[in-house]
């Protein structure tokens, strides 16, 4: 029997037992319905999975294949999962060359990274799996915007915009280097960190919102030839330029953790440690945040829940770096409140009629109304993240 994480009491193993059978039956049904020549759901409207028809950007479709893999281990090797879990990965695989988005991190280490953990030494599918992310790693690195006085892997928008959400896929690369990928790639992974803890992670200041440890979502940079210098900050999803938004505090929490997880950076963990410090402060008791921090109309704005599933996480990573026993402490005893919350029936979309997703009360772009309230895709995979991470003490793999 594997042991779980020590703060998993009995009553809250058996909770999330429920969950994976939960997830389990929902995942089942969306599996039928999106099979993998089908491109994957990305949330939930009215109950139902739903895929836009025209795309902002594709960033969310290994985290089908991603909950595949994860109850394919919570369900002791079900076969069934594996299968299906093999076959949405391997649909993605031409994605690995693809060079207008920066979110390949999402695609690979969710899916082939996943499947990676499945593979013994000597099974020669490992060099396939192996290559594939190495290449999709150093695909992601060609995204550089290295010409100017800032350097960084620039997002889907163009060479002027450094978004926090990049944090989460240079994971990719700080693996990929450790297991083929150039010195390059690490060299591009290193400069993107330092230039997004620069501009992207605030510190205590004059500007309008800014308080330590909370997050921006986009600077922008002068890309004339010859300059490079910081214009102005910026969001998509969050609220203004000049507030938190919770899923980019989220992926930068995880992201620095992680990057400090593979590289021993100093100033990594520094980050890190400042935005859990950030969250722990102005996270609602449950653990759960409304969507942006400075959102104008809290308590009545919508919550995000996978923001809470993504910092849970984190939280978890972060508890097992260099930290003092109070800061261990505090990061599991918040990331134990989250999937509390996450648990109860309210979040729940198999326990209400007519929800096809698994966490409810996710929120994917609230200034253009999409995915607010109902599930979204990576909702649903970094909850069952979660989950694992407390059902299971060990957690390792290519960005875990
Ligand atoms: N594009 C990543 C996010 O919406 O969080």
């Amino acid at each position: 029997m594997l042991d779980t994480h020590p703060a998993c009491t009995d009553a809250l193993k058996s909770r999330l037992e429920h969950v994976a059978s939960l997830c389990d039956g929902s995942l089942r049904k969306a599996a039928e319905a999106w099979p993998p020549e089908r491109p994957a759901p990305i949330w939930t409207e009215n109950g139902s999975w739903y895929r836009q028809p025209e795309m902002w950007t594709d960033w969310t479709p290994g985290f089908f294949a991603g909950q595949m893999w994860i109850l394919h281990d919570l369900l002791g090797g079900d076969a069934f999962w594996r299968e299906r879990a093999e076959a949405h990965s391997r649909s993605l695989l031409p994605r690995r060359f693809d060079r207008d988005v920066h979110d390949l991190g999402f695609v690979f280490l969710s899916s082939y990274g996943r499947w990676l953990r499945f593979l013994d030494e000597g099974d020669p599918l490992r060099t396939h799996v192996i290559d594939t992310l190495v290449t999709a790693a150093t695909v992601q690195s060609y995204r550089w915007n290295g010409g100017g006085e800032h350097k960084f892997i620039y997002s889907f928008n163009g060479p002027q915009s450094l978004f926090i959400d990049i944090m989460m896929n240079v994971r990719l690369l700080f693996w990929a280097t450790k297991n083929g990928a150039s010195d390059e790639v690490l060299d591009r992974a290193m400069e993107h960190s330092r230039s997004s803890a620069k501009f992207l992670v605030r510190s205590d200041g004059p500007s309008l919102g800014d308080e330590d440890g909370s997050v921006r979502h986009e600077a922008i940079f002068n890309t004339d030839p010859g300059r490079g210098e910081f214009r102005c900050l910026s969001t998509q999803q969050g609220y203004s330029p000049f507030t938190c938004w919770s899923r980019g505090l989220a992926w930068s929490l995880y992201g620095f953790a992680y990057a400090h997880k593979m590289t021993g950076d100093a100033e990594f963990l520094e980050v890190a440690k400042r935005c859990a410090k950030f969250y722990l402060a102005n996270t609602p008791e449950s653990g759960v945040p409304y969507w942006d921090y400075g959102a104008p109309k809290i308590p009545e704005e919508p919550l995000d829940s996978s923001a809470a599933a993504i910092a849970g996480c984190g939280l978890l990573v972060l508890s097992q770096l260099g930290v003092s026993e109070e800061e261990r402490a505090s990061y599991v005893d918040c990331a134990t409140r989250i999937v509390t919350s996450l648990t109860q029936d309210e979040f729940l979309g198999p326990v209400q009629d007519g929800e096809e997703g698994l966490l409810l009360e996710g929120v994917y772009h609230r200034p253009k109304g999409w995915g607010v309230g109902g599930a979204v895709m990576w909702g649903d995979y970094f909850f069952l993240e979660l989950v694992e991470r407390f059902l299971r003490a060990e957690v390792e793999g290519p960005g875990l």
